[in-house]
């Protein structure tokens, strides 16, 4: 299936909605901006909670921009088609600073910072505020999904659903099965995927999961072969790109990913699986303690124009 055809399927799907009507997404950074973007495509009403108005502006801001994109891919020249498109999916958007706002969902997506104790916090009180129907998840990228919801009360209604970024063209989803969810929540979190056009597949937890666990080794051998001086940055990115056919290079893509994202995902696998491959890496480090992070900041490997 091509990347239209997945933008097609989630825009048709919004005349057929399955149980999951209202979504709230916690985190309205790179990838709760694009969560919110797709489930509000599919006709679902959301709500996206983070710390600062500035913060929720610019998530609005990217999510108008990417609707457009996506808008124009799917009606081609017919700008009032486009128009109502963008209009329709961010009519259905909400914004708050208080998690409190949010909890009146069928689905609460937590997209934060990847900090397991940051994380728990979060889903105990999203346990105890939201009505007893809601499924609460996790799009952590590497954190063990039973560990995240040790405290919480709802453990059968829980799980986790992983995205890639950008959120609104990568066609997988990943569903982490926790030790106890319910069959029950793992179909309606499986048929919520499918309902926003996503494929997909199901993983046990276990450290990465199936993407970051290999993707993980590769990011680090990349950032150390850098490290070491055996090639330039932008050689390396040229030559997984053009030999392995590749989108984007190793560096080029732990940019878009965050380069802050990408230490935590490594320092979270290395104390899962004790694997010297999820090592440190001095460069690594030092970049994320001068605030480059990446694209995001403006700087991470590579510069990027504001
Ligand atoms: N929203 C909507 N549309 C978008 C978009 C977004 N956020 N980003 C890109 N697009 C669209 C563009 O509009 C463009 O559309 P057309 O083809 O119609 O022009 C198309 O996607 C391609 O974009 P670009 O021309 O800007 O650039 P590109 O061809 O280099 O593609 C890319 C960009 C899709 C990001 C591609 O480089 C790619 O697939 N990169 C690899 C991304 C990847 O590996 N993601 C997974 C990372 S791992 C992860 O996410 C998990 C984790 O836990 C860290
Ligand atoms: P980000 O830094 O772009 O966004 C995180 C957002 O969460 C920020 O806007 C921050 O203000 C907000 N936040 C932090 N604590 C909060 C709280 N207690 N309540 C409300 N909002 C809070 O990060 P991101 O790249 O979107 O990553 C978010 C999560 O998704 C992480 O767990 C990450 O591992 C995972 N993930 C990231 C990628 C990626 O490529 N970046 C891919 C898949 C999964």
């Amino acid at each position: 299936m091509n990347k239209l055809s997945v933008l097609t399927r989630a825009f048709s799907s919004s005349s057929s909605l399955n149980a999951v009507k209202t979504v709230t997404v916690v985190g309205g950074g790179l990838m709760g901006s694009g969560i919110a973007q797709v489930a509000a495509q599919a006709g679902q009403n959301v709500t996206i909670v983070d710390l600062k108005l500035e913060l929720l502006e610019k998530a609005w801001t990217s999510i108008e921009q990417n609707l457009t994109r996506v808008a124009k891919k799917v009606h081609k020249d017919d700008a009032a088609k486009i128009e109502t498109f963008v209009q329709d999916a961010a009519s259905r958007i909400k914004v708050s600073t208080k998690v409190e706002d949010g909890v009146n969902a069928d689905l609460i997506i937590e997209a934060i910072v990847e900090k397991l104790d940051v994380k728990q916090e979060l889903f105990n009180k999203l346990d105890l505020l939201a009505p007893e129907h809601t499924i609460l998840a996790s799009n952590t990228s590497s954190i063990s999904i039973n560990a995240i919801g040790a405290g919480i009360k709802r453990k059968d209604r829980f799980g986790g659903l992983h995205f890639f970024n950008p959120v609104p063209i990568m066609r997988l989803l990943e569903v982490i099965k926790g030790d106890q969810i319910s069959e029950q929540t793992y179909q309606t979190m499986m048929e919520w995927g499918k309902s926003i056009g996503k494929t997909c597949i199901t993983c046990k937890d276990t450290p990465g999961f199936v993407v970051n666990r290999l993707l993980g080794p590769y990011s680090a051998e990349a950032l150390r072969m850098y490290e070491r001086g055996d090639a330039k940055a932008e050689d390396i990115d040229l030559a997984m790109k053009l030999a392995c056919g590749y989108p984007m290079g190793p560096f080029e893509l732990a940019d878009y990913t965050g380069l802050d994202t990408k230490k935590a995902i490594l320092g979270v696998m290395l104390e899962a699986t004790g694997d010297p491959v999820f090592r440190p890496i001095p460069v690594l480090d030092r970049l994320v303690e001068e605030g480059k992070l990446g694209r995001k900041s403006g700087e991470g490997i590579y510069k990027y124009e504001k």
